[in-house]
């Protein structure tokens, strides 16, 4: 029966791309992972590899757009492992469609995830971190939050709009909960993942010629970034964006 942890994170949308990638990073560092996710047999599957490291699993199935629920999931964390550590907003949606095409309930729905599922889980996990004295928040945003969407990129405005409200959520809780709870995010690039294969498979050698590191990113490429600013100690940063983008983007 497992039992309290030492160390312990959160990431939603674990099952899969770069969450799962996330888990296992963290979990190679002995935290104890939740991912949360909608799908449940990948879910399951991701928290095996979480355990056949040596780390406690939690799977939750869960949609991030509710707010209770978050509560809810953080308050069973907290009975099961006594803390938690390490908050990974990762999950989000893609949106495909047009200013033209756009409804109102498509717009709302990105929302509600890609940006709403960020601040339900942020101040559901920050009761307990402020009351431990010290945690850290990583947010997965994108480089079309600055950009806007590149020609082989998935989404279209409505999911950057979202992604660069995740910026804006990083750095206004960057200050309000300095100096216990460090929150930093992360603006991937071009990452292969089973959202991105089919968009990217046209425009591949594109890719790699506008991306100074010459190949299209891996899940591990974003993990190793998130480990870092999850667990590094000391760490003299918050309110931080980082492109993991291959140099796609220099500025
Ligand atoms: N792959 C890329 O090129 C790329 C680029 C920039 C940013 N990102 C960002 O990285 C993150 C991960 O992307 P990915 O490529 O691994 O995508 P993915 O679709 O492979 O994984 C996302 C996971 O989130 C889960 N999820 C989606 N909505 C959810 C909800 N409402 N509640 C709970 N879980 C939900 C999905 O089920 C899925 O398992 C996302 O925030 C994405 O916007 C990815």
């Amino acid at each position: 029966m497992p039992g309290k942890a030492n160390r312990t994170a959160i990431v939603t949308g674990g099952a899969r791309g770069i969450g799962r990638a996330i888990c296992l990073a963290l979990a190679q560092k002995g935290y104890a992972v939740a991912p949360v996710d909608l799908r449940e047999a990948e879910l399951a599957s991701t928290a095996k590899e979480i355990e056949a490291l040596g780390v406690d699993a939690m799977p939750i199935v869960a949609d991030i757009a509710s707010y209770q629920g978050a509560r809810d999931h953080v308050a069973a964390m907290v009975r099961r492992w006594g803390r938690i550590d390490v908050l990974v907003n990762n999950a989000a949606m893609p949106q495909t469609k047009r200013i033209l095409e756009i409804t109102e309930a498509d717009w709302d729905r990105e929302m509600a995830v890609n940006l709403k599922g960020y601040f339900n889980w942020s101040q559901a996990v920050a009761p307990p971190m402020l009351a431990a004295g010290g945690g850290r928040m990583v947010n997965i945003s994108s480089v079309s939050a600055n950009t806007g969407p590149s020609p082989h990129a998935v989404s279209r405005f409505a999911y950057s709009a979202a992604k660069a409200g995740v910026l804006g959520l990083t750095r206004g809780l960057a200050r309000e909960l300095a100096p216990t709870i460090l929150v930093n995010a992360i603006c991937p690039g071009a990452i292969l993942t089973d959202r991105t294969a089919d968009s990217f498979a046209p425009h591949m050698e594109r890719i790699k010629t506008v991306t100074p590191l010459g190949r299209v990113g891996t899940p591990e490429d974003i993990a190793v970034v998130v480990a870092f600013l999850a667990t590094a100690e000391p760490l003299f940063m918050t309110g931080e964006i980082i492109d993991v983008d291959g140099g796609a983007n220099i500025n």
